[in-house]
């Protein structure tokens, strides 16, 4: 039977899902998470620092290794994420002294890509660096270190795993526009320094009443002719609720563009949906009064909508 990562396979690319903890107890959304619609999977949380190193120096990997236990038994591909994150950061990073900032940021990287090693194929590094406006984001390691963070955290990870394809990550840099032209100064400055960097990724987290990015095609190409990786990794397509049938449409549009737009660059390895039914998504939680982002409703049933948008931008039909 035809799934959406066989038909991006076909063409050498994945198609995942991001997943969490809570969800592998259910056993119907498991059947279809590990029942071969996916060849990839990403923790949405269990990676990230809050969860791996709580307290300054212990490390807990349990919730992480479990999605990587999954993984391995379905055959999911797992991208790492994430490393260096001014989100879900524990307290005690942001109360450290800025001089010690680098030492903590070193070796939480360090022992987890040490971890993880082999484990995933690629690391989101570091997430989310830039405000909309393109200026750097403050954070814990912009204030101690300034943008130099970043050359440092891929030089470390890279030390740590040198196998991992290591990415930078960002939202809202899907289409042409300040915020991806930053992310394309910094990734082309970081390549002149020589400094370890394998691929960007696109959150691809999109809203309908917000209109679709600008050439997103031609902005996944530009990343792509500096010799990088680029993958859309956490597409999901959300709407103001009640759900409707003009809605929908939109929002399958919006799902064909962007795997086309995937598709038709050779260097896009891959598109990565943030969790794949409405019942796991993060949205209603977020932006209240939105929702029904994803591909399969909250009864874990395709919308045949969405899925179909997503089954022809891959070249299915
Ligand atoms: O685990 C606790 C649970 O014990 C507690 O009862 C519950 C009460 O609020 O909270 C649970 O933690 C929540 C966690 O998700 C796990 O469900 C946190 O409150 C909640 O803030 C957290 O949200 C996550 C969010 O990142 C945090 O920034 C979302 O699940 C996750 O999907 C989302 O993912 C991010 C990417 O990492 C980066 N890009 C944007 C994307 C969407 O925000």
């Amino acid at each position: 039977t035809q799934t959406l990562n066989g038909l991006a396979a076909a063409h050498g690319r994945y198609f995942g899902s991001a997943t969490d903890n809570g969800e592998l107890s259910d056993t119907a959304y498991t059947a279809i998470l590990g029942g071969g619609e996916f060849g990839q999977t990403t923790p949405g949380n269990s990676m990230k620092w809050d969860t791996i190193e709580p307290t300054q120096g212990t490390f807990n990997y349990t919730k992480g290794d479990a999605i990587v236990t999954f993984a391995q038994q379905h055959n999911l591909k797992v991208r790492g994420h994430t490393l260096v994150w001014h989100s879900q950061l524990p307290g005690w990073v942001s109360s450290l002294p800025a001089a010690q900032l680098q030492a903590a940021m070193e070796n939480h990287i360090t022992q987890e890509a040490t971890h993880y090693k082999g484990k995933v194929f690629a690391w989101d590094v570091v997430n989310e660096p830039f405000n909309d406006d393109g200026t750097f984001r403050t954070s814990p390691f912009y204030n101690a270190m300034g943008s130099a963070y970043i050359a440092d955290a891929l030089r470390t990870a890279r030390a740590a795993d040198p196998d991992a394809k290591l990415y930078i990550n960002d939202y809202n840099t899907d289409g042409m526009g300040a915020k991806s032209d930053a992310m394309y100064n910094l990734v082309k400055s970081l390549q002149s320094q020589g400094v370890p960097i394998d691929g960007v990724g696109f959150q691809g987290h999109l809203a309908i009443q917000y209109g679709f990015p600008s050439q997103m095609q031609q902005n996944l190409q530009r990343f792509a002719d500096l010799g990088l990786d680029v993958a859309i990794t956490e597409l999901d397509v959300r709407m103001v609720l009640p759900r409707d049938a003009t809605k929908d449409a939109t929002q399958a549009t919006y799902y064909n563009n962007v795997v086309k737009a995937c598709a038709a660059v050779t260097r896009c390895v891959g598109i990565t949906i943030w969790d794949y039914t409405d019942k796991y998504s993060w949205v209603p939680n977020t932006f209240s009064g939105q929702g029904a982002a994803l591909p399969w409703d909250e009864n874990l049933a395709k919308k045949p909508t969405a899925y179909n948008a997503i089954v022809t931008g891959l070249g299915g039909t």
